[in-house]
């Protein structure tokens, strides 16, 4: 009899075993999001937006060059959406703040959608005493600040395809300068494509550590993510571009600086200016027949 409830209780730990197992893949993807996501991307292919924070989403959501299309797909916490910019189909997600979560996010993203390029923006700290907070900087090189042995030189990984098409982007971008009728920046913002840029997950607030990595490195935007969706692009061979408004001297050190908190929403409408300028531009580009690189 001892034996037979022994048996049996193995058999209740192994069918236990078995729900927890199918309770966890389901968890991951239902057959429906399976579903979902298939009939999704045979429309495709999507320009995936990798977007860090709801103050920078939001405005490009309610942006009306943005079309939404009727589509939100919920995978690990992450919110896929679908829309239209000019012609080009999107995939746009949140991914909180960090290098973890970028990555993550990023990840997702690559791993379960049709994505033929990822455009990256949001605001940062800006190391470069000659841009001023309102300006929007493309680096040609994302790198990692070196606070951990994970760190890796990211400029090994060949050209950036994205970042070629963007043609002297100075002409006619009209960047927003005023938060309201009297409260504006002391400089007519622009966009920079600049040297590098550098990522790590801290927020850097420290004018001697500013002048440091600028002087020794070159950096121009300090930001939170951009290094790690740079990473998983490269890793996943899919081209890639960050566009990053400053918002504030990281560490201080001129009048403007002390009113980044002021400026913060006007960064990150001016990097949205930025990236539906790059969009409609890729776009037209695309339909001129040219982009074999992609
Ligand atoms: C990173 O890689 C580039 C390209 O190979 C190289 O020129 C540069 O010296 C490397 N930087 C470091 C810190 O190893
Ligand atoms: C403009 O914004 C600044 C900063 O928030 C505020 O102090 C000022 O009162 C505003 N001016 C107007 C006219 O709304």
């Amino acid at each position: 009899m001892a034996s037979f409830s022994y048996i049996g209780f193995l058999g209740l730990i192994f069918m236990i075993f078995g729900l927890i197992m199918e309770g966890t893949n389901g968890a991951i993807m239902s057959k429906k999001t399976q579903n979902l996501i298939n009939k999704i991307n045979n429309k495709g292919p999507y320009l995936g937006v990798v977007i860090p924070n709801l103050f920078e989403q939001n405005p490009l959501l309610n942006s009306p060059d943005y079309t939404p299309i009727d589509v939100v797909i919920d995978i690990s916490g992450r919110r896929f959406r679908f829309g239209k910019i000019g012609d080009q189909k999107v995939v746009s997600v949140m991914t909180g703040l960090g290098m973890i979560n970028a990555g993550i996010t990023t990840q997702l993203l690559l791993s379960f959608f049709n994505v033929e390029g990822v455009v990256h923006y949001g605001i940062a700290g800006n190391a470069n005493p000659s841009l001023n907070i309102g300006d929007v900087a493309i680096p040609q090189e994302v790198g990692y600040l070196k606070f951990a042995d994970y760190a890796v030189n990211v400029s090994k990984g060949g050209d950036n395809v994205l970042n070629n098409i963007w043609y002297q982007p100075e002409e006619n971008l009209e960047l927003e300068k005023c938060i309201n009728s009297t409260t504006c920046l002391s400089t007519t913002p622009k966009v920079y494509t600049v040297e590098r840029g550098t990522s790590a997950s801290i927020y850097l607030d420290n004018a001697a550590y500013r002048s440091f990595i600028y002087d020794k490195f070159k950096v121009s935007p300090v930001d939170m993510e951009s290094a790690a969706v740079a990473l998983i692009s490269l890793q996943q061979r899919v081209p890639y571009i960050a566009i990053r408004a400053l918002s504030d001297l990281a560490g201080g050190g001129s009048a403007d600086s002390n009113e980044a908190d002021i400026f913060i929403n006007l960064a990150a409408d001016n990097s949205i200016i930025a990236v539906l300028a790059f969009i409609k531009q890729l776009s037209a580009f695309k339909n001129g027949g040219g982009v074999n690189s992609m």
